[in-house]
């Protein structure tokens, strides 16, 4: 499997999805509800279509599993995880913080992830065994160890007013014991900064395989940790995520465990 080539569709397709984004911040004429609060405006379904185009040139036998489309047939054991704008909501508001992501998974593992931020100009590149690079540069996650001083991240999910009881204890919990908590509206960069030590911990529920597919792999090549909220290994068809530097994420999930009381 050549890795490299792999990365460089990916992140060619990355980078034309990224331009139309960038171009279409703040123009957009079409904005259509999947849900109470889940959006979809014209470029995210024109940025899908350009990258899958460039994908399908290149890899004709691959399947594809891309947010607006759904699952594209092709082998089994050769997959492509595309969300083609994460941070819909911003965008569909003109806030550029938003993103690009591209995964490859062979035999259910990811091998290759690219995420780039067309406003940041940031590329986000993680090859399994081998590391995360932001624009060429290797990343680490950050070394701190206290709660007091870790900066947090986190997202609401789009059934957020049916979670609304277990979410907020936990975000109160979070807060109370960190330096504070951001939330950006793309999973993809939260998990991406978290990969830069920018943020100590994310977590988040019922995110979809797009979300977070390159972002994870992002945080473990960077060396951090990823699970769900009882520690167990995380899987991108999972409920729920948290992603740390790892020296925090022990306490991070005694933050988001909840008693019965609460
Ligand atoms: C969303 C973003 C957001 C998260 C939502 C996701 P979308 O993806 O990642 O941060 O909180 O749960 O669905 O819809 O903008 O691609
Ligand atoms: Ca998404
Ligand atoms: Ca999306």
């Amino acid at each position: 499997m050549d890795l490299k080539y792999l990365k460089d569709v990916a992140v060619a397709a990355a980078f034309q999805a990224g331009t139309l984004i960038r171009t279409k911040l703040g123009r957009i004429t079409e904005v259509e509800h999947k849900g109470a609060i889940d959006l979809v405006t014209e470029v995210d379904r024109e940025a899908e279509a350009l990258i899958v185009a460039v994908l399908r040139r290149q890899f004709k036998d691959h399947a594809i599993l891309a947010e607006e489309r759904g699952r594209e047939q092709g082998r089994p054991d050769r997959l492509w995880i595309v969300d083609p704008l994460d941070g819909t909501t911003n965008f569909a508001h003109g806030v550029s913080s938003c993103c690009v992501s591209i995964a490859f998974a062979a035999d259910g593992e990811t091998h290759v992830g690219v995420i780039l931020d067309p406003f940041a100009r940031e590329l986000y590149v993680a090859l399994k065994g081998r590391g995360t690079w932001l624009n060429s540069r290797p990343l680490t996650v950050s070394s701190i160890d206290a709660m007091a001083d870790s900066l947090l991240v986190t997202g609401f999910p789009y059934n957020i007013r049916e979670v609304m009881a277990t979410t907020m204890p936990r975000f109160r919990r979070c807060l109370e014991a960190s330096q504070g908590i951001r939330r950006l509206g793309s999973a993809a960069l939260d998990l991406c900064y978290v990969a830069a030590g920018r943020f100590e911990a994310f977590w988040e529920e019922n995110l979809k395989p797009w979300d977070t597919a390159a972002g994870v792999l992002m945080v473990t090549e960077a060396g951090g940790r990823v699970s769900d909220f009882d520690g167990q290994d995380f899987h991108r068809n999972g409920n729920a995520i948290v992603a740390s530097n790892g020296i925090i994420h022990a306490q991070t999930l005694k933050l988001l465990q909840l008693k019965e009381s609460e």
